[in-house]
């Protein structure tokens, strides 16, 4: 059994700032001592550039680098390190996707499938590369349960898609898109199609396997997964990879350069140009051993059971409180956006926050989808495995002072 009060004491914050309620890991994960005592140790033992030495403690750095990418290779099931590319987060992982891959396979008059409950970061760099060559995106929207409308998917997908690109968990409502059943069915459709997962609030919180989603792609973020921050993975299929060109050019990424031509390295290192986040990436395998350590289905299981506890409190006890998206915590990861119907969702952090709970406010860079449910802005409440009933608790008692100072 996950013991969150237990858990809490590997993160050095909560002894730093007593009493705080952080729910909001949905934006940034805090930090187990583990990963901050790694990146010490790189910075005050062995704090050299990678590849490029041939002294020992470059060697040593290389080695730690590389052994973190063996660890997520294994952590997701690839069938090959060569499959991980370091970047600086899923933004750029996605920007490296439509660059490299998209420019390269888009043409006039293709589509490009995606869904109305995307990141702002899978969602725009498919509407600006369509903008760019005269394609259309096709936005999968939600049916009447508030689930992505899965059953009609030939209205959305053609023998014209040459992407579909697709959040695994929505980092506003919280659910989790049956990615292997959708993958399959538009397979049925377009057996060409090329798919890509957004998956960054999906691996900190339950297992991910790519080789069982049956996926192309797939895009997650170290500091999400109580990681280092500044640090992002593009799991590829290596065919897939080898056949792109590079997104970035210099540096290491190069095996030669002459007056008129140059030739790059193979994948994973054609795409990781210049010195890349070494400390970081060097860190980012303690939180692996972490999230092992403690169980990713005891974690998805704790995080499910503070959203229903979290839920059926709100329901019972605020009437003028809306939870969006689907209310059943069985298919939720650990997030809960919700708004007020007069208050505004800044104003309630506000008060939240003067209460040292730690809430997010705003469209959580998910524009169109706040558009589709004609909502400006909700408030969101995200839930990992260093939280407590206790910090849900104090969630409540915190939005009833919201209900007293703001009525
Ligand atoms: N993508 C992060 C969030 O949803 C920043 O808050």
């Amino acid at each position: 059994m996950l013991n969150p009060d237990a858990i809490k004491k590997d993160f050095p914050i909560f002894q730093n700032i007593p009493g705080l309620v952080y729910l909001d890991s949905t934006a940034t994960s805090l930090k187990p001592k583990s990963v901050i005592k790694k990146l010490r140790e790189y910075y005050e033992t062995y704090s050299a550039n990678i590849y490029r030495g041939i002294y020992h403690l470059s060697e040593r750095a290389t080695e730690e680098y590389e052994k973190t990418r063996e660890i997520i290779a294994e952590f997701i099931h690839a069938k090959s390190s060569d499959e991980i590319i370091f970047t600086r987060n899923t933004s750029e992982s996605l920007n490296l996707l439509s660059y490299s891959l998209g420019e390269q396979i888009i043409k006039k008059g293709d589509e490009i499938a995606t869904t109305i409950m995307e990141h702002h970061s899978n969602f725009v760099p498919w509407q600006q590369l369509l903008i760019k060559k005269g394609g259309k995106l096709s936005v999968i929207k939600l049916d009447t349960e508030g689930e992505l409308d899965v059953e009609n998917l030939e209205k959305y997908i053609s023998k014209k898609t040459k992407i579909l690109c697709l959040t695994y968990v929505s980092n506003v409502l919280g659910m989790a898109n049956d990615i292997k059943q959708i993958i399959k069915n538009v397979k049925k459709i377009n057996p060409s199609i090329i798919t890509i997962v957004d998956a960054a609030q999906a691996v900190p919180h339950r297992k991910v396997d790519v080789q069982d989603l049956g996926c192309d792609f797939l895009a997650f973020s170290s500091h999400k997964m109580l990681g280092p921050t500044g640090v992002g993975v593009v799991w590829g299929r290596k065919e897939l990879l080898d056949a792109m060109p590079p997104f970035l050019y210099g540096g290491e990424m190069i095996s030669e350069v002459h007056v008129r031509n140059t030739k790059f390295k193979d994948a994973p290192h054609k795409f990781e140009a210049g010195t890349p986040p070494i400390a970081e990436v060097i860190a980012l395998k303690e939180a692996v051993f972490y999230l092992k350590k403690v169980g990713l289905k005891e974690i998805e299981n704790h995080e499910r059971k503070l959203v229903a506890y979290a839920i059926k409190r709100l329901g019972q006890e605020f009437k003028n409180l809306h939870v969006i998206g689907p209310k059943n915590a069985e298919n939720k990861g650990g997030i809960l956006s919700f708004h007020f119907d007069r208050y505004h969702p800044h104003d309630v952090a506000q008060i939240l926050s003067e209460k040292n709970i730690c809430v997010r406010a705003g469209n959580h860079c998910a524009m169109p989808l706040h558009e589709e449910l004609n909502l400006l802005a909700t408030v969101r409440a995200s839930f990992y495995l260093y939280n407590t009933v206790s910090d849900v608790d104090a969630l409540i008692a915190g939005l009833h002072d919201v209900c007293r100072i703001l009525k």
